[in-house]
């Protein structure tokens, strides 16, 4: 069986979706793998070191995908009839029918298109679906690219800010540390904390998860909520945060607007799965903080945790630096590709069969139907059939 590992297309991906370590494993489980020349450029792995453990190297995306029944991506394929796509120019189509598509496929921003995949009679799988079980970890996506995500905003932060991190006490005069509020504890939150503990910053976080105080405060943060009944029933039963009710969110804007005014870093990381990323700082909020402060917006490919970020750019408003970088996995590329292509094949494995070395999928596995797009030429997700059969 062949799987296929293309080269990223969509503009900014610096990532890919198999390693040599990875190819190691693949071609170990009996597997032919076949890697587009210059995949890994972005995330500085040569042609030559896929090779050494066995791929073949394509000399072109059509080259890769001939004969595939698995294709391994990070994001989406372009799919036919996208914007920006021209007719014919897109690579799904260049994907054999029937064969099995892994990546991150963006299903929330792309339900009119969904049905594309059904009619190509792909079978795809989107990482980020994947049920937050303890099977299920090494195969988690979102965990992997979003540590990643949390550690480098806390440095491009750093990178922005005209103060330092920690104190510093020299001849000249004492430096105060860096006051660092991070907004949404989940797996970016968490890790912010820790890289902004490790450079030397006081660190207070908010959450509306309860289960986020003990982990904040574990990492040597300071826990920042609204602790009341709504606060006690705000995670469900996969881990995630809910949408909060109104009266909630107004309490927690006046907690935050009187936090934010004492930082010089924060960094939003606030998200809830398919819904809009939560408004957390006002433009009123950025006006009220100090000149110089930075913050950075990991929601910002959601709508932002602040209204003022923008998309892949860095901004001074009302004298505050906003650093709104999409896909801030992606400027780790070589670390984030490691990482991820792990993920992948921890997915895949278990959908081999050890004997025939072919597909064979567990349609009844829950990471199975969890991540599965389409089917047999149908849109199959629970979460997603009716909105895609409407569109
Ligand atoms: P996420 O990326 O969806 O959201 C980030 C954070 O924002 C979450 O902690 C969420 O509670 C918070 N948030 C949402 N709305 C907010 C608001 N209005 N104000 C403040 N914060 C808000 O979540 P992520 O990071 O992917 O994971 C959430 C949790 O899932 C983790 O902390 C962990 O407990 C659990 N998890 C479980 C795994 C497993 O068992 N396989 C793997 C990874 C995470």
């Amino acid at each position: 069986m062949k799987v296929a590992i293309p080269k990223e297309r969509r503009p900014g991906e610096t990532r890919v979706a198999a390693s040599p370590e990875t190819v190691k494993k693949m071609v170990g489980m009996g597997l032919t793998v076949a890697i587009e020349t210059g995949a890994g450029d972005g995330a500085s792995i040569p042609d030559g070191d896929y090779a050494a453990m066995g791929a073949e190297i394509a000399r072109d995306a059509a080259a890769a995908y001939a004969g595939a029944q698995v294709v391994l991506k990070v994001q989406a394929p372009t799919l036919p009839g996208e914007t920006g796509v021209a007719a014919g120019q897109d690579e799904l189509s260049q994907i054999p029918e029937g064969a099995a598509l892994i990546g991150m496929l963006a299903p929330y921003d792309m339900v009119p298109l969904l049905g594309r995949y059904a009619d190509r009679k792909v079978a795809a799988f989107s990482m980020e679906l994947l049920p937050r079980i303890t099977r299920a970890q090494v195969m988690d996506v979102l965990s992997s690219q979003s540590n990643l995500a949390g550690y480098k905003a806390v440095l491009e932060a750093a990178d922005v800010f005209g103060r330092t991190m920690p104190m510093m006490m020299t001849a000249a005069g004492t430096v105060p540390p860096c006051r660092c509020f991070v907004m949404g504890a989940g797996v970016a939150g968490l890790q912010a904390i820790a890289t902004a503990k490790r450079l030397g910053a006081i660190v207070s976080a908010t959450d509306v998860r309860p289960a986020a105080k003990e982990e904040v405060q574990s990492l040597g943060g300071t826990f920042v909520a609204v602790e009341d009944e709504e606060f006690a029933q705000a995670q469900t039963a996969g881990g995630y945060a809910k949408e909060m009710s109104d009266a909630y969110k107004q309490k927690q804007a006046a907690l935050i607007a009187e936090t934010l005014k004492k930082q010089d870093m924060v960094i939003c990381t606030a998200l809830i799965p398919g819904r809009p990323a939560p408004t957390l700082v006002s433009e009123e909020m950025v006006k009220s903080m100090k000149p110089g402060a930075v913050l950075v917006d990991l929601a910002v490919e959601r709508g932002g945790n602040c209204p003022l970020s923008e998309p892949g750019k860095v901004v001074v408003k009302h004298g505050v630096t906003i650093v709104g970088y999409t896909n801030m996995a992606g400027r780790l590329p070589a670390a984030a590709s490691l990482l991820y292509a792990k993920n992948l094949t921890s997915f895949l494995s278990p959908m081999v069969d050890a004997e025939t070395k072919a597909l064979k999928i567990d349609w009844e596995d829950e990471v199975v139907t969890g991540t599965a797009l389409t089917r047999d030429g149908a849109v199959v997700h629970p979460r997603f059939a009716e909105a895609a059969a409407g569109a």
